[in-house]
């Protein structure tokens, strides 16, 4: 999918292709240089972090292996509220392991907060956190301290490269906003 299958739904591109790719390799070297010697058991955080799971694990030179978690967090609307359920546990055993969490983006940093203490409490070696994306509300409250980030973005509401809209536009290969008459329909 690209730009001309959006035709007038796409408003702007915030990131694009070649940008996405230069930070990854940036990112890539950074935590390749982190777990030097080590191995390291990649967690994404399904489905938004598909993409940027993907693309990362081809750039790592470290040994990895790849869990997938599922979690949906109760909230009115858009905003999520910090109790979270889990739709989709972790098939590994992470106890006395190097784990990275791969997230899409971080909003207000309710949901991995919660998740980081989860997996904690299974007394894992290490915990890295990797977001591709994050919002202004993660700087402000800090909740999470994210290891690597990928980009900062503007409040407003992002689409592809992972992330959707009613479930559309993931396999965009660059992050946009949706045109207002998107919302409307
Ligand atoms: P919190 O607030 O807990 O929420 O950090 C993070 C989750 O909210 C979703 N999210 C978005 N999804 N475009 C999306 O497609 C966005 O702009 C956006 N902002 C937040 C996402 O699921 C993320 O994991
Ligand atoms: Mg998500």
């Amino acid at each position: 999918m690209d730009a001309n299958d959006m035709g007038s739904d796409l408003k702007d591109i915030l990131v694009s292709e070649d940008e996405i790719t230069t930070r990854l390799d940036e990112l890539a070297k950074a935590i390749d240089a982190y777990y030097a010697g080590e191995e390291v058991l990649m967690v994404g955080v399904l489905r938004g972090s598909a993409m940027v799971m993907a693309d990362l694990a081809r750039k790592l030179h470290t040994p990895i292996t790849m869990d997938w978690m599922a979690v949906s967090s109760y909230g009115s609307g858009t905003k999520s509220s910090g109790v979270v359920r889990i739709l989709k546990d972790l098939t590994e055993d992470i106890m006395g392991r190097n784990v990275l969490i791969v997230e899409d983006i971080i909003d207000s940093g309710l949901t991995l907060s919660w998740l980081v203490q989860n997996l904690t409490s299974r007394e894992p070696k290490d915990i890295k956190i990797m977001s591709m994306f994050r919002k202004p509300e993660a700087v402000r409250s800090m909740e999470v301290p994210v290891d690597w980030v990928g980009f900062d973005l503007p409040d407003e509401f992002v689409i592809g490269y992972g992330l959707d809209y009613a479930e559309r536009y993931r396999n965009l290969p660059f992050v946009g906003t949706l045109a207002p008459h998107v919302y409307e329909k």
